[in-house]
């Protein structure tokens, strides 16, 4: 069985290694030395050079905390194409969803569409780099500024990304990225927030430990959003492992690229000058019934490609409906192949062999 993606596991003696650290300090949450030298390192390793990371139990948390920080219960431009948690945190939030279709070629948000959609309650704009293709984050943030609107990126698929040469999560008010198991560097559950001012740094780190301001004070409201030592073991020990995890993944893509025949599918277009991270490898087919069978075909291979995303949005159930037709034809159309370290040349031909015979 084949399926979409697959966690990388280190070398178990390299987890041990560092799980046993953590039970010689007798310390396992609380921001310990195991999280303290993951966020080091990750610095160092994203090249971060004004934004500052603070790690979390996973990348749900972070948009719930950078919206009660920055939306303030009020409307929030956003992506139809994402995952489920990039809506359902603005409406747990208590804020509304106003959903902006896409462009048809980066899957990303399309920013001219965005100022139609500004209305006098609108707060913010939260945007996903989907599969890791940056946003057109320049122009967002000229709208924002004229707007007086704040920025959150949901960085959950951008990990090592960088734009313009500079590291995505150094774009926006705050992004957050996802750290769970199936994304490309991990720490089982996890996450983190990105933010380049202090002050609203400072929000985002009380924020994210039930308000606190020493054991008897508080600065402000807050929640659980804490990383623990154990989450951090697993990241200390994915981290060593990221170049020939890029490697990898970077060959799957290539034999992709050479096996698949173009002219019956559409593959994901990259924004100019970013360095991307081969995080998911979608195409798309012409119609859905196309991929339904291109599917059903491949699961009957023991192949188990995934719908990411579908459905639109637009479609949940405790959304406002609205219509935003390029993104519910992409998601209808759109499936990801697997897309993980470890996968074979002879599995991604015989994968792309069963495509091209439709
Ligand atoms: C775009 C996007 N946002 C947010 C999340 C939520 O991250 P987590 O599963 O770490 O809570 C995911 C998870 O896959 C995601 O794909």
């Amino acid at each position: 069985m084949i399926p979409v993606t697959k966690s990388f596991l280190p070398p178990i003696a390299e987890y041990t290694a560092q799980v046993q650290r953590a039970y010689n300090n007798g310390w396992l949450t609380n921001r310990g030395a195991l999280v303290l030298e993951l966020e080091d390192k990750l610095t160092t390793y994203l090249n971060l050079e004004q934004s500052r990371i603070l790690l979390m139990n996973n990348g749900t948390i972070p948009l719930q905390i950078a919206l009660k920080c920055l939306a303030k219960g009020g409307e929030v431009i956003t992506t139809p194409f994402s995952y489920v948690a990039t809506t359902s945190t603005i409406v747990w939030e208590g804020c509304t969803p106003v959903f902006v279709d896409i462009n048809p070629e980066y899957l990303t948000i399309d920013e001219t569409k965005i100022e139609a959609a500004i209305t006098d309650k609108t707060t913010c704009i939260l945007a996903t780099h989907v599969f890791g293709n940056p946003c057109n984050v320049e122009e967002i943030e000229r709208i924002a500024k004229k707007h007086n609107l704040k920025v959150i990126y949901d960085g959950a698929h951008a990990f090592g990304v960088s734009y313009k040469g500079k590291s995505i999560f150094e774009y926006g008010d705050v992004t957050t990225c996802s750290f769970h198991a199936t994304k490309l560097f991990h720490t089982g559950e996890g996450g983190a927030i990105f933010c380049k001012d202090s002050d609203l740094f400072h929000q985002l780190y009380y924020s994210h430990n039930f308000g606190h301001d020493g054991p008897l004070a508080f600065h402000g409201l807050g929640i659980n959003g804490k990383m623990s030592e154990l989450q951090a073991a697993m990241g200390l020990a994915v981290l060593p492992h990221m170049k020939e995890i890029l490697r990898d993944r970077s060959s799957v893509v290539s034999w992709y690229h050479d096996c698949l025949k173009s002219d019956m599918l559409e593959v994901l277009k990259i924004r100019n000058e970013t360095h991307w991270n081969r995080a998911y490898y979608p195409v798309l087919f012409e119609s859905e019934s196309l991929l339904i069978e291109v599917q059903n075909s491949l699961q009957a291979a023991g192949v188990f490609p995934r719908r990411y995303f579908y459905p639109s949005l637009t479609q949940l159930p405790y959304v406002h409906q609205s219509t935003c037709d390029i993104a519910s034809d992409v998601s209808s159309r759109i499936l990801c192949l697997p897309l993980f370290y470890g996968l074979s040349e002879k599995d991604v031909k015989g994968i792309a062999s069963i495509i091209n015979k439709f």
